[in-house]
């Protein structure tokens, strides 16, 4: 039985102030639930919600990280920087990052294999464009995604991963897949980790959904069979509505 994961991506949100505030209203509720609750938080802000989720089931993300250790790559932030600030978790392979910033496959693989290299847990994300689902490419460029970002990933290392399944489309847009559709490509997710490594390890891994995730959705999503979670953007910078989400 794999245990739900929720992650909220606070994406170029919340100064320290607005994230201690937001933090502290999460902490009060956080306790009551068996879901694994993460919070990936600008760099800005690492350390003092770090400080400030200290003792609660809250853990720590960030949304991206360099593949290199160090070296002239201004703007950057390694694993280790990470690790220091106390991140657990890190998002890797957004789409917001391959359509604004050249992320691509080759450049995902790389971040995965140096995230797990360092013990961090990659959430990684794959997911189709609105053209790519509109001239049924869905199944191929999701296979695609996770076989090129998972290259030379080892099958102990895989079970140390979380995908999440992001349709471009329902990013921000407020429409959301339906819950049994976005079902379907994370059971063929699901197969596809299956087909390169074991049935095991397609068992293990927690495959979340994203896009327009909010309360009243929530309990439809998690309650699929194949969906162990959820990558949430907007609907995490409210306190009660992550909450309500938290408690699908
Ligand atoms: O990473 C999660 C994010 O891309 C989903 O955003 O605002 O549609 O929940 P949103």
């Amino acid at each position: 039985m794999r245990i739900p994961i929720i992650a909220g991506n606070w994406k170029m949100h919340n100064t320290t102030e607005e994230a201690l505030k937001l933090v502290k209203e999460l902490k009060s509720e956080s306790g009551k639930t068996d879901v694994k609750i993460v919070i990936c938080c600008p760099f800005t802000v690492l350390s003092e919600v770090s400080k400030e989720i200290k003792g609660s089931s809250i853990k720590l993300g960030a949304q991206n990280m360099h593949w290199e250790d160090q070296g002239a790559y201004t703007g950057e932030i390694s694993a280790d920087m990470l690790k220091e600030q106390g991140v657990e978790y890190v998002i890797i392979g957004h789409s917001e990052r391959r359509q604004y910033f050249n992320e691509t496959d080759e450049t995902v693989n790389k971040k995965v294999k140096k995230a797990l290299e360092k013990d961090l847990i990659p959430i990684l994300c794959v997911g189709e464009t609105l053209e790519e689902r509109e001239t049924e490419k869905t199944y191929e460029v999701v296979k695609a995604q996770t076989i090129k970002a998972l290259d030379n990933v080892s099958e102990e290392k895989m079970k140390k991963i979380v995908i999440a399944y992001e349709p471009v489309w329902a990013i921000g847009t407020g429409k959301t897949a339906s819950a049994e559709d976005a079902n379907a490509v994370i059971a063929y997710i699901r197969e596809v980790i299956k087909e390169k490594y074991s049935e095991e390890v397609s068992e293990i891994v927690p495959i979340q959904y994203g896009g327009s995730v909010k309360a009243v959705n929530a309990a439809e999503i998690m309650n699929q069979e194949d969906i162990d979670g959820a990558l949430v953007g907007g609907a995490s910078l409210k306190a009660e509505e992550f909450l309500a989400i938290v408690n699908f």
